[in-house]
């Protein structure tokens, strides 16, 4: 091994970490605030959270609160989440056995992932898929195998052979994002159905991700996997309350899974994070036991920040159609830019510099980065005026000649 070789293995940064690419949408934001851009790039609220939650918060820091709750959360949040599981989706979660309370979804999946696989097993991901799900896969030391979600007229699907095709003897879980970021999708019934028939053909888990749940438009309802026939023991499910109540920044999601993968997960999110922070605990849960009403108008909130966004989008010649559920929407870009490799940050840089608007280049979510190079997300947790300032200046987008 020479010098060079050992002084940068000692000082750099891990063969590990050295596979993560730097998450575009940071730099997107970066750039935004540079260029004084309106950001639709991170999805997160720019309005106020609700004041019922808040004030809960703030109550439980004044009662002081503020000390290390139960590793795997709160009781009161953990019983909270256990009562509407069973209250909204009649699935039977307990509180002690299955709920573990992370620092949101985001570390719920991460735990659940180094808690559940090995190196050599096999994952199953959807693609576009969301940025976290690359490093998750690398971190757990799983390979993952992906599937592809096209768009048609009808909305996204996947082909059913080429997800049978995916699952093998090595295959120990499949991620499941739905309502689903980027694309909007949501999982039918059917569907669902199927992947429920592979997991129990090959003896696999179904890990999903469902921070949207209350996000869905068009009538659509919300159906976790784990209330399907036979899945209750093989699924993890993830959600929390960053995007039902707007709170991105109090970082409290959860994970509710078969008492003996808890195990395993509060083991791993006790070493990772000790826990999530305690007062927010106390805050979600009065969110959760008070909020049934707020989330069953939520959706209709959305749904007009989607009628503001989307239509306009399509009438300035992005190509794309209404998400079914979530807040972002994949747009094609083939009417502004040259097709070609790196086409879509190259577009996503220009259009924050010239017109002034973040979006995320498509390749973010896509193992190859060629295969989302027509494309950028927009989202639309926004408030009306900035939605119509963002609108106002992509209508003055000139097409490529
Ligand atoms: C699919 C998906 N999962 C999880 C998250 C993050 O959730 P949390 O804030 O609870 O970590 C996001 C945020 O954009 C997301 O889009």
């Amino acid at each position: 091994m020479s010098a060079t070789t050992i002084a940068s293995t000692r000082h750099g940064v891990s063969h590990r970490v050295e596979n993560f690419t730097e998450s575009v949408i940071r730099e997107m934001t970066r750039l935004a605030m540079e260029h004084d851009a309106i950001n639709l790039a991170q999805g997160f609220p720019d309005f106020a959270a609700p004041d019922f939650i808040k004030e809960a918060a703030i109550q439980a820091i004044r009662e002081d609160v503020n000390q290390y709750s139960v590793t795997w959360g709160d009781p009161a949040l953990r019983q909270a989440i256990a009562a509407k599981y069973q209250r909204i989706y009649h699935m039977p979660v307990e509180p002690d056995r299955h709920v573990t309370v992370c620092c949101g979804a985001t570390e719920a999946m991460i735990s659940t992932l180094i808690a559940v696989l090995n190196p050599g097993d096999e994952t199953v991901i959807f693609e576009p898929f969301y940025e976290n799900y690359g490093p998750d896969s690398i971190l757990s030391g799983a390979q993952p195998r992906f599937v592809p979600l096209r768009p048609s007229p009808a909305g996204w699907s996947f082909d059913r052979d080429e997800l049978a095709a995916a699952f093998n003897a090595r295959t120990r879980a499949i991620i499941i994002n739905t309502p689903n970021n980027p694309t909007g999708k949501v999982f039918t019934r059917a569907e669902l159905e199927y992947i429920r028939d592979l997991c129990v053909r090959w003896d696999a888990l179904a890990i999903t991700d469902e921070i949207y749940e209350h996000i869905l438009y068009d009538g659509r309802q919300h159906l976790p996997i784990a209330t399907l026939d036979g899945m209750q023991e093989r699924t993890i499910t993830i959600s929390g309350v960053s995007k039902t109540f707007s709170v991105t920044g109090w970082r409290i999601g959860w994970a509710l899974a078969p008492e003996a993968l808890a195990n395993g997960i509060r083991k791993v999110h006790d070493f990772l994070t000790v826990g999530a922070p305690a007062p927010l605990q106390i805050g979600a849960a009065h969110a959760i036991d008070h909020g049934d009403e707020y989330c069953r108008r939520l959706a209709g909130e959305y749904a007009a920040r989607r009628a503001r966004l989307v239509p306009p989008l399509q009438a300035a010649g992005f190509n794309c159609q209404l998400p079914e559920g979530a807040y972002y929407v994949i747009a094609g870009i083939e009417r502004f830019a040259e097709p070609g490799d790196g086409a879509d940050t190259a577009f996503a840089r220009r259009l924050v510099r010239e017109t002034g608007v973040a979006g995320v280049p498509g390749s973010s979510f896509y193992h190859d980065p060629r295969l989302g190079q027509s494309q950028i997300r927009f989202c639309f947790p926004k408030q009306d005026a900035t939605l119509d300032a963002a609108v106002a200046r992509l209508r003055r987008l000139a097409p490529r000649r």
